[in-house]
């Protein structure tokens, strides 16, 4: 059954649109055969401190917090701190998901609004999608440093209905994250979960209205 009544889709940006993963991936030879369990160290730690940062009131931006989050797994893990800059370099130019701008597309000619709501800095943000060739794609690139809280914060959430002026209920929002598909669904989003690697969903008293593998599977939806 298609879904209606659907004025944007709010998507969410690093693991959904963006392959967090792809930076340490392309350094995978210098980084050794952990260079998974690293990534997923940094991106642990990320969240961490922009969780940590919200509850303290001491924000900083998205790329300080991905620095320090960096510096922190690169330490643990024992990697040459030589190569820093490196991935940070390839952080801003991650992989976008192969599936993306043909999803954009169509959304398009659906006459859907379609916006990135994300923690990312907005020059952050904004090299990526350039770097992706889907800027022209998306509506809004929609960055939580105007409002200086992080995910998942109602404030953030609440950035799409001012842009838009519409209901909670016509915004779809995407995320593979599953603790920002429940901070959207509790701010009243229709929200889809993009499982792409098979996870267990957080206990947190919601569940997602749809669960879909990939970005592809939307072309059935709307
Ligand atoms: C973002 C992180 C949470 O893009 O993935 O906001």
């Amino acid at each position: 059954m298609k879904i209606e009544n659907i004025k944007v889709c709010a998507f969410d940006a690093y693991g959904t649109c963006f392959d967090i993963n792809s930076a340490a991936q392309k350094l995978s030879d210098e980084i050794g055969q952990n260079w998974l369990s690293f990534s997923s160290t940094w991106r642990t730690v990320q969240l961490e401190y922009t969780w940590l940062r919200s509850l303290m009131k001491k924000y900083v931006d998205f790329w300080k917090i991905t620095e320090d989050s960096l510096d922190f797994a690169m330490r643990t893990h024992k990697i040459d701190i030589k190569f820093k800059n490196q991935l940070l370099d390839l952080y801003k130019k991650l992989n976008a998901y192969p599936e993306l701008s043909n999803c954009l597309k169509y959304l398009r000619e659906k006459k859907i609004k379609t916006c990135i709501l994300s923690n990312g800095s907005p020059a952050l943000l904004n090299e990526l999608v350039n770097h992706a060739k889907v800027k022209n794609l998306f509506d809004d690139i929609l960055s939580v440093d105007e409002i200086k809280v992080y995910k998942p914060n109602p404030k953030v959430y609440e950035m799409v209905i001012k842009k838009y002026k519409c209901a909670p209920s016509e915004v779809y929002f995407m995320s593979s994250n599953t603790w920002d598909v429940v901070g959207g669904g509790v701010y009243g989003f229709q929200t889809c979960w993009v499982d792409r690697f098979g996870k267990e969903f957080d206990r947190l008293n919601y569940q997602p209205n749809k669960i879909i593998k990939d970005l592809s599977e939307l072309s059935k939806l709307f």
